[in-house]
């Protein structure tokens, strides 16, 4: 198994290529940390791990909470003895319809770009005390360029995410700690998205890219395993796109 006795957190776990990956990890021997907002979503997630004989255990957590950060990191210590990887994958979607609106701006780097620095910052001390780790940051094509349907914030945001993996991947690479990012393409819909849900603007979305349809969470989840897995040792720093070739345009 590609994650045998590693000890992961993921945050965002109840939904979508947060659920993809936890469940992913569990199978690959990972003890995990389901993290969320959502309760009851995420004793989902752990009892369909638990039943395919994977261990995780639900935490709830607000990622701009410091202090949420702060017994997140501890109860995973206690219970599993270490963390060795964050997915810091948490996040909630830019496609506002009111694109100058400035409390999407707020919203959009409190979670998305503060709620990853605050991972970063709670998990790296007790990487270090444990030898190293793997941080898997998840951006998006949006951290790369802007687009129409999109507050500027969440590309904001985004783009932060995917140079703040870079300052801290140089910062602790000589710790054994290992910062990567992820930038998904057209994906499911978030449970938050707005306009991006229409199915009219969807399709036009979906028609801009080079493999002609969305991604699956799953090829995320795999994505991010690489990186998660001591298969990646000598990678940080990077970007990985998982976007159908979006990108390569
Ligand atoms: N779906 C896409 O098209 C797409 C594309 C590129 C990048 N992304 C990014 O991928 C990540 C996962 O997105 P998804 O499509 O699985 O979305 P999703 O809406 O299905 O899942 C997001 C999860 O994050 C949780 N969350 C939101 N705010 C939180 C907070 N403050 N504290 C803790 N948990 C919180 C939600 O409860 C939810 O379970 C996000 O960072 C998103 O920005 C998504």
């Amino acid at each position: 198994m590609r994650l045998d006795g590693k000890v992961a957190i993921i945050t965002g776990a109840a939904s979508g290529m947060g659920a993809a990956t936890a469940e992913l990890f569990a199978r690959e021997g990972a003890r995990v940390v389901v993290a969320d907002l959502l309760e009851t979503e995420g004793a989902e997630i752990v009892s369909k791990i638990a039943s395919a004989d994977g261990v995780a255990r639900f935490q709830g957590l607000d990622v701009t909470d410091e202090s949420n950060w702060d017994a997140v990191v501890a109860n995973a210590v206690s219970e599993f003895g270490k963390v060795d990887i964050l997915v810091n994958n948490a996040g909630v979607s830019g496609s506002h319809p009111d694109i100058l609106n400035t409390d999407t701006w707020d919203e959009q780097m409190n979670v998305n770009a503060k709620g990853v620095f605050l991972g970063m910052r709670a998990v790296i001390p007790p990487m270090q005390k444990s030898g190293g780790g793997s941080i898997v940051n998840i951006s998006s094509i949006s951290g790369f360029v802007g687009q129409k349907f999109v507050h500027m914030g969440y590309n904001a945001a985004k783009g932060a995410v995917r140079l703040a993996t870079k300052a801290a991947a140089v910062q602790f690479a000589r710790e054994n700690i290992r910062v990567n990012s992820v930038h998904p393409g057209i994906m499911p819909a978030m449970r938050t998205s707005k306009m991006t849900a229409d199915p009219e603007v969807r399709a036009k979305m979906i028609r801009a890219v080079p493999a002609g349809r969305e991604g699956k969470v799953e090829e995320v989840a795999n994505a991010n395993l690489f990186l998660a897995s001591d298969e990646s040792s000598y990678v940080t720093g990077i970007e990985v796109p998982v976007d159908g070739g979006f990108l390569a345009q």
